[in-house]
This record gives C-alpha cells, sequence and structure tokens, in this order.
C-alpha cells in the first residue's frame, strides 16, 4: 500500500492560514470582542467604503468592483441594523464579520477591499470615528443638561437659601447661584471634550500594521472621505495609540464626577431633613416593603454612574501602561472600558436633564429655617470694619455675639441693640440693614458674588452663551 502523507490540517479562518488548528471555546471565547465592538459596526462600515473608494482611486479597484463593494457593505450594514446578520465568534471582531459577510454576498471583489489595510489601523480608525461621534453627542447632552439648570436658576433661583462649606451653614445665597455653579462645571466639561475631540479627529487609516504599505495609498482622500481635520503623522504610533480615549475617559470622569457632586446635592435637598427640593414622581422610586417611600433612586444612580467612568479611565491607564511598541493585543480591551463608560454617561445626562426639568424648589420651607445658623455673622463682622474696626478684631468680637445669641436661642438680627452695643460700641442702629441674609445677599459687591445682582449678570450671560 503506498504510504499517503497525510494533508495538513489548517486553521479554518482566512486570515489564519499559516496555523495549524483553530482554538479551542474558551480560548475563542478570549479572542473575541465581537461582543463588544459589533456596536462599532456603522464605523467600520463607513470606514471600509472610503477606503475602498480611494482603492478605486488608485486603481486597485476597477469601477464595477467599487460598485459591488459598497453596495455589499451597505447591505452588511442593513442586516447587522436588523440583527439579521449572526455574529461567529469564531471570526474574533466585527472587522472580520464585515469582511466574511461581504465576501459572502459579492465574492471575489471583495477579497480585495482589505487590501493595503491591518486590523491594527481599521481599528483604531473605528475608535476615532466612534470617539468623535460620541464626543458631539456628549456635548450635545451636557449643552441640555445645562439649559435646564439655567431655566431652572431662572425661573426659580431668586430666593435665599443658605449656602454650606463643610456642610455646615456658612453664608446667605440666591439659590440660583447653587443651581449655576454647575452650570460652570458642565461648561469646563463641554470644553474639555472639544478639546479632546481635535486628538481625535485625525485619520490613522494607512499606518498599515504598525509600518504602512508598498501600496500608494491616499491617506488625504479618505481623511477627506470622513471628515478627520488631517492624517496622524506616524504609523508606529497611530496603531498604538489609545491616549485619545484616555482622555475621552477623563473627561468622562471629570463630568462624572460634577454629575455625582450635584446628584449629592439634590439628594441631600430632597430629604424631609433638609426640605429643600421636590422631585418630580417620575424621576422617584418607592419601595417593596414601606408603602410611604419616595425615593430618588434616579439621583443615586447618576452618583453611582460616575463609577464607570471612573473604573474606565482606570482602567485605560491600566491597560497602555508598559505596552511595547506598537500594536498589542490587550488593545482590544479598550472597548471593555470606553464604550461603557460612554453610554453610562449618556445615560447619566439624559435622565439628569429631565430630573431637573421637573424639579420644584420649595423656597417657603428654605424661608423657615433661613434665621437658623447665623448666615449673617460674616456680614456684622464687615458691619464693623466698614466702622474702622481690623478684621480680626471684628471676627472676634461677632465670634462673642455668636456665641451668646446661641445661649439665647436667637439669631444676631434678635439680639438687643443694647447687647450689640456692650459687645461693640461702633454698633449703630444701622446695623439692622447688614443683618438677616435677605439684606446680606443685597450687600455682596464683587463679580461672581453670589448675590442677586450677579445672578441677573450671570444669567444673562448664560441665556447668550447657550442660545
Ligand atoms: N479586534 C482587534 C482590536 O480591537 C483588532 C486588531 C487585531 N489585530 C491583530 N493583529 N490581531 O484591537
Amino acid at each position: 500500500m503506498p504510504v499517503m502523507a497525510t494533508k495538513p490540517k489548517v486553521s479554518s479562518k482566512p486570515w489564519q492560514h499559516r496555523l495549524s488548528s483553530d482554538p479551542a471555546p474558551a480560548t475563542a471565547a478570549l479572542l473575541a470582542s465581537l461582543d463588544v465592538d459589533a456596536a462599532l459596526y456603522p464605523y467600520d462600515i463607513a470606514g471600509s467604503m472610503a477606503h475602498a473608494k480611494m482603492l478605486r482611486r488608485i486603481g486597485v479597484l476597477k469601477a464595477a468592483e467599487l460598485k459591488a463593494i459598497l453596495k455589499g457593505l451597505a447591505s452588511v450594514g442593513d442586516a447587522l441594523a436588523a440583527g439579521k446578520l449572526p455574529l461567529d465568534v469564531s471570526l474574533e471582531d466585527i472587522h472580520m464579520v464585515v469582511e466574511s459577510a461581504l465576501i459572502a454576498r459579492i465574492g471575489q471583489a471583495g477579497r480585495k477591499l482589505h487590501t493595503g489595510r491591518s486590523r491594527n489601523d481599521q481599528v483604531a480608525l473605528d475608535l476615532r470615528l466612534w470617539a468623535r461621534d460620541q464626543v458631539d453627542q456628549l456635548v450635545k447632552l451636557v449643552r441640555s443638561l445645562q439649559l435646564a439648570l439655567v431655566i431652572l436658576a431662572d425661573k426659580q433661583g431668586r430666593f435665599v437659601m443658605p449656602a454650606y462649606t463643610h456642610l455646615q451653614r456658612a453664608q446667605p445665597i440666591m439659590a440660583g447661584q447653587a443651581v449655576l455653579a454647575y452650570v460652570e462645571m458642565l461648561q469646563r466639561d463641554a470644553e474639555r471634550l472639544a478639546d479632546c475631540r481635535k486628538r481625535v479627529n485625525l485619520c490613522p487609516l494607512g499606518s498599515g500594521a504598525v509600518a504602512g504599505t508598498s501600496i500608494p495609498l491616499d491617506r488625504r482622500f479618505v481623511a477627506r472621505e470622513l471628515g478627520f481635520a488631517d492624517i496622524t503623522r506616524n504609523s508606529i504610533d497611530a496603531t498604538s495609540d489609545r491616549d485619545f480615549l484616555t482622555e475621552l475617559c477623563f473627561c468622562l470622569a471629570t463630568l462624572g464626577g460634577h454629575l455625582s457632586r450635584w446628584a449629592e446635592d439634590w439628594i441631600i435637598y430632597a430629604t424631609t431633613e433638609f426640605g429643600f427640593l421636590e422631585l418630580d414622581d417620575a424621576f422617584c422610586t418607592s419601595s417593596s416593603m414601606m408603602p410611604q417611600k419616595k425615593n430618588a433612586d434616579t439621583l443615586e444612580l447618576i452618583r453611582g454612574k460616575s463609577a464607570a467612568a471612573i473604573a474606565a479611565l482606570t482602567g485605560m491607564l491600566t491597560l497602555t501602561k508598559g505596552l511595547p511598541l506598537a500594536y498589542n493585543r490587550d488593545l482590544q480591551d479598550d472597548k471593555r472600558f470606553c464604550l461603557p463608560a460612554v453610554a453610562a454617561m449618556r445615560s447619566a445626562l439624559t435622565v439628569a436633564a429631565g430630573v431637573v426639568s421637573t424639579a420644584r424648589f420649595r423656597p417657603r420651607r428654605i424661608a423657615a429655617t433661613l434665621e437658623a445658623g447665623f448666615l449673617d455673622a460674616t456680614s456684622l463682622a464687615e458691619y464693623l470694619v466698614s466702622k474702622g474696626v481690623p478684621f480680626r478684631r471684628a471676627h472676634q468680637l461677632v465670634a462673642g455675639l455668636v456665641a451668646r445669641a446661641e445661649k439665647q436661642g436667637k439669631s444676631l438680627s434678635q439680639l438687643p441693640l443694647a447687647q450689640l452695643q456692650a459687645a461693640a460700641a461702633q454698633i449703630g442702629p444701622d446695623v439692622a440693614g447688614w443683618l438677616t441674609p435677605a439684606n446680606v445677599v443685597k450687600r455682596y459687591q464683587p463679580e461672581g458674588a453670589a448675590g442677586p445682582r450677579q445672578l441677573d449678570q450671570q444669567l444673562k450671560f448664560w441665556r447668550k452663551t447657550l442660545a
């Protein structure tokens, strides 16, 4: 019997014929990113269309081949949108799913699409297109939340409430100013996202796996097709750079931190103890056991969502540290951090705008306790300064008066003039205009302070800026 050489076993994957086996299921699962990068398909398809048009321009594709590829890619996109394309994990990622579906549809021409391209520059492109889109959507959501806060400050914010430092009563402020403080934070968040976009908006395609290609690709054409401001300069960096994502995560983490501060404030405001704010029922939940409960669960979840963003930032920093040049497969897991973090922040921003636009301040409840906590003590010290008393001495004198008033269960404005004068002879009847929270806010002088004049100025600024 002749000894027949047995046919060597070869990997079934079209891009790894040099391997002799397919991975076992657990290995295939480790290698795959399809569960998360399937969401990138619109960007993958847009990138492939631009690449194909460029291949036609430089003569790699015939007109008929380009036509078939564009039509095929559109149909693959439709199938993915309709959830009608099976996501075969053995294909590892969305790039190979799209390519194999394209080849299944149009045959030979589909096999030319990957000319001069690697999944390394392809995924870098997809991520940049995705990040750019997300930044634009996030900025819009931040703007909507800012607008809701400005409307709240304008419509409901013209009353006096206590400001806190260390969560202890500090000085009286216009309620609108406390609302606008968050508009300021969100403004910086939007600006940071817009700045991050500059480093996102560069086209890496043409970098290949690491070193480029001998095929004379027209990178600038692809960049223009996809609306990029420019192309990346260095193929080695462009295929392994993910700091545009780390930066996006930093923007999200900072934004998440701000949202969590706002949520915490409002959770406190909505308690029975504070009673500063009534949340709309549509944004509250009750209890399966305690029938009376109205919980601010949406605010708690918004506060909690910041964890996803902070985790993504530390995840990206950890994932990328110490990686040798250039692309390493570790990078595939970038999506596992970034995509959920963006989704969390989008959800938080969307619901936050709803919470803000339906909330009701309770100015009468707030006014009822406004005399507590000596909010006018600093003003009284400044009154003494206006009478020539050095501030440090004035501070001391008022501290003594506060201690005395506290023992009597009175506010400073309730102390008889004679008692005030016994502490400081400089005090005259005009002191009344410097006491009580309502008088104090009117006396705030500097630009940016928390008085009614400054509130009007700031509202004017925001209405113009957000228009
Ligand atoms: N799915 C991969 C990623 O997201 C694509 C690049 C894979 N490249 C490679 N040479 N194995 O990073």
